[in-house]
């Protein structure tokens, strides 16, 4: 635990102004609306260290790509999600002194992020540079029941005496991306007015439009003419003791929604609409739009107020970051909360979120995560054929926003081709969960079949080994490259040959006409390219140790000097930050569940005791040095009855950011392992896995823990599940859909 952030079962709490801490905090406080977030970046003037970010999901930006060494079949540009205008902008005035955190002198200083509400609240209280008291109140939103509508009220308490104070409301279009390669601006002015701006992207195309509506009781704006940086301002003179509130409403629309020619008028319209209705009212809608989305997806904690505070940080960050509203946007693993790794999709949205998502926000939601990789299947056909695949053959990008590949490193864009497996288990996953299986005959076989394809022409025959092997990858463990017969990789692309050639024998015979439709649109050859798959897959190679009875993670692997990560120096840990890369990659630790990766998701393909055999091994060597491990190991070492291991990993993911172990939250939050968390605590701790047409639970919770509630929907069910020492009570709320 940190003494930075309190603990609090609902709220984040930050009650010390720490300057040095200001990127961490406005990573910490971020909001969202699924639709579009931000980080906690002051209202008004800050002249100190500040990562400003406002990013609307699905606007990107391609900026081209920058390598020391150009390799062929490298993208030529990096889709980055781009920062957009500050909407919340706010400068302030006392008797003509600006107001800047970074230049007063702060004495009281409070941000709270109440997480039942999804509202940030800061208080502060401060003395201007020529002794004068101001004391400042933001609360800001972004509306989850008005997808398009930023809200801030904004009051500015002068305590001792009376002065003129200007509040200037302001949309800030001059921004920039920290991580842009070539220094360029990502946005060009397409016109501006007095309460309104519209920007496009360059290359993207984008256009985007913001408009805002000021309100302050009694006081008239005028327009200060600021260029790419809508303003107007208003003077009034408060009293000793009195205070002054602007309200702020802004309407943020973009091209993905409204046809570019009416985007000014769109935007303007939603924040006409909510300047009328109040902020009363919309913020009780906004409210009541968390309610029932906390109604839907809490866990209740008893006994453990840093776990329950962790555990619903987690939630309410990864409903911050997607509500499932359309299936063109994604989880990014930092989500809305900062730049790193570009907002794109990486595999992390179906190995780990899509069963949050499918357990609290429902099947429509889970689909549209399906339904984007479905939309951008051509684009994963185009990916596998400029790297020399053919006959319709797919490979997913490593990230991507549109469905083109954005990542340059060759180990890994090339190489690290499980997450191709990932996509194709999403499917699985889902139909299972939900029993739609109609999604296979509507849109998964297609990307089953084309995912086959690829696995299908990425192995080759091994002469002296007699079986097909599977050269030059890498597999979840990044801290090995160019490996052969990565075991996981092998495991999970028979698989994906497996349940794409059952799955097509099942829609051939149960849906004619979806079938015909598929061989037609997709060209295939049910006969000789489902042969060819179960050929592969009955003579497919897989590294074992017969020493250790386990499944080796590559070809190899054991001649590495074994050592395990409890011989390590603390000094010398993080390895990625104190090791050469080339030390990394020649030692035994592995960076994240690789081996156990596979046995998490087949789970139902082996004994516990191979489970057990399998973790003892790999889980001393393992680092941990991606967020998105501990979950796994957590869920795996629960399923083998080492509660006290499981409690060990799941504290690693439920705080990361909270308690900033990495000491990098500032950088942004791990929006994708917050996932992980979760399977951690439902799968884990409450052991819910499903059989058959039922959801099974078997829990073992943490010595403190007195029960946990959670909520899960499962087949037009709700579930509440109580679980405790003694087992588990589930409770159903029978519900029409889901
Ligand atoms: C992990 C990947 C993950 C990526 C984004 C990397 O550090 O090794 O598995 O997809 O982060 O979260």
């Amino acid at each position: 635990m940190n003494e930075y952030i309190f603990i609090d079962k609902w709220k984040i709490i930050e009650n010390r102004y720490r300057p040095e801490r200001t990127r961490a905090g406005e990573s910490l406080f971020s909001i969202g609306n699924g639709v579009m977030g931000g980080r906690a970046n002051f209202e008004e003037r800050f002249s100190g260290d500040t990562l400003q970010g406002n990013y609307i999901g699905g606007v990107y930006y391609p900026d081209k790509t920058r390598v020391g060494w150009w390799k062929n079949g490298y993208p030529e540009s990096f889709a980055k999600m781009l920062n957009s205008a500050f909407w919340c902008g706010v400068d302030v005035t006392v008797a003509g002194e600006s107001i800047d955190l970074a230049v007063c002198r702060v004495a009281d200083y409070y941000r709270e992020l109440d997480m039942r509400t999804g509202t940030l609240l800061r208080r502060v209280s401060l003395t201007t540079p020529s002794g004068r008291r101001v004391d400042i109140e933001a609360l800001r939103f972004v509306s989850m029941e008005r997808p398009e509508l930023g809200v801030l009220r904004y009051t500015v308490t002068l305590p001792d005496r009376s002065a003129e104070v200007t509040l200037e409301s302001f949309i800030d279009g001059d921004v920039r991306n920290e991580d842009a390669n070539y220094d360029e601006k990502f946005w060009r002015p397409v016109s501006q007015s007095r309460c309104g701006l519209v920007m496009q992207t360059l290359k993207s195309g984008f256009v985007v439009g913001w408009a805002m509506e000021n309100r302050i009781d009694g006081a008239s704006f005028i327009d200060t003419g600021r260029t790419e940086c809508p303003a107007e301002t208003a003077t009034v003179t408060v009293e000793a003791g009195g205070s002054v509130t602007l309200y702020k409403f802004v309407g943020i629309c973009s091209s993905l929604n409204h046809e570019s020619s009416d985007i000014a008028e769109a935007a303007a319209r939603v924040a006409d609409r909510a300047a009328s209705a109040g902020f009363d009212v919309v913020s009780e809608e906004h409210k009541a739009g968390w309610a029932s989305i906390w109604d839907n997806a809490d866990i209740e904690i008893e006994g453990d107020d840093e776990a329950q505070q962790g555990i619903r940080y987690c939630i309410f960050q990864l409903l911050q970051t997607y509500t499932g509203r359309d299936s063109r946007l994604n989880v990014g693993p930092k989500g809305f909360t900062g730049e790193k790794y570009g907002g794109g999709t990486y595999w992390d949205t179906e190995a780990y979120c899509l069963p949050f998502y499918m357990a609290t926000a429902g099947r429509e939601v889970a689909r549209n995560l399906l339904l984007y990789r479905y939309n951008q299947l051509d684009a994963a056909i185009e990916n596998a054929r400029k790297l020399g695949f053919d006959g319709g053959a797919a490979l997913y990008p490593m990230v991507t926003v549109d469905g083109s590949e954005c990542h340059n490193e060759w180990e890994i864009t090339f190489e690290e081709i499980h997450r191709n497996g990932a996509v194709a288990y999403a499917i699985y996953n889902y139909v299972r969960y939900t029993g739609d299986s109609d999604y296979i005959a509507g849109y998964g076989l297609e990307v089953l079949i084309s995912i086959a394809r690829f696995w299908a022409q990425r192995v080759n025959f091994s002469a002296p080994k007699g079986k097909y092997v599977m050269l030059g990858v890498t597999g979840p463990n990044e801290y090995e490259n160019n490996v052969n017969n990565n075991w996981y990789t092998l495991y999970i692309a028979r698989w994906c040959m497996r349940y794409a050639a059952e799955s097509a024998e099942r829609v051939r015979s149960e849906r004619p006409d979806d079938y015909r439709r598929i061989e037609e649109k997709r060209g295939f050859d049910y006969e000789a390219e489902t042969a060819r798959w179960r050929e592969i897959c009955d003579n497919m190679y897989f590294p074992y140790d017969a020493e250790n009875d386990i499944f080796l993670q590559q070809d190899g692997y054991m001649d590495k000097k074994q050592m395990l990560v409890c011989d390590l120096p603390a000094s010398e840990r993080p390895i990625n930050q104190k090791w050469s890369w080339d030390r990394i990659l020649r030692s035994c630790f592995i960076k994240q569940a690789d081996v156990l990766q596979g046995l998490y998701f087949f789970r139902d393909d082996f004994d516990v005791d191979t489970i057990k055999r399998n973790f003892r091994f790999y889980e001393p060597r393992t680092v941990h040095e991606s967020s998105l491990s501990p979950c796994v190991h957590a869920v795996l070492a629960a399923a083998i009855g080492d509660t006290r291991k499981a409690e060990e990993m799941y504290l690693r993911t439920s705080r990361l950011d909270l308690d900033d172990y990495n000491n990098e939250n500032r950088e942004g939050l791990h929006i994708t392992s917050m996932a992980g968390s979760w399977l951690a605590v439902v799968e884990g701790f409450g052991g819910m896995r499903v059989e058959g047409d039922r959801l099974v639970f078997s829990p073992s919770l943490p010595d403190a823990w007195h029960s946990m509630t959670f909520k899960v929907r499962f087949r037009g069910k709700r579930l509440t599940v109580m679980a405790t020492k003694d087992g588990a009570v589930v409770s159903e709320e029978e519900r029409s859909t889901f």
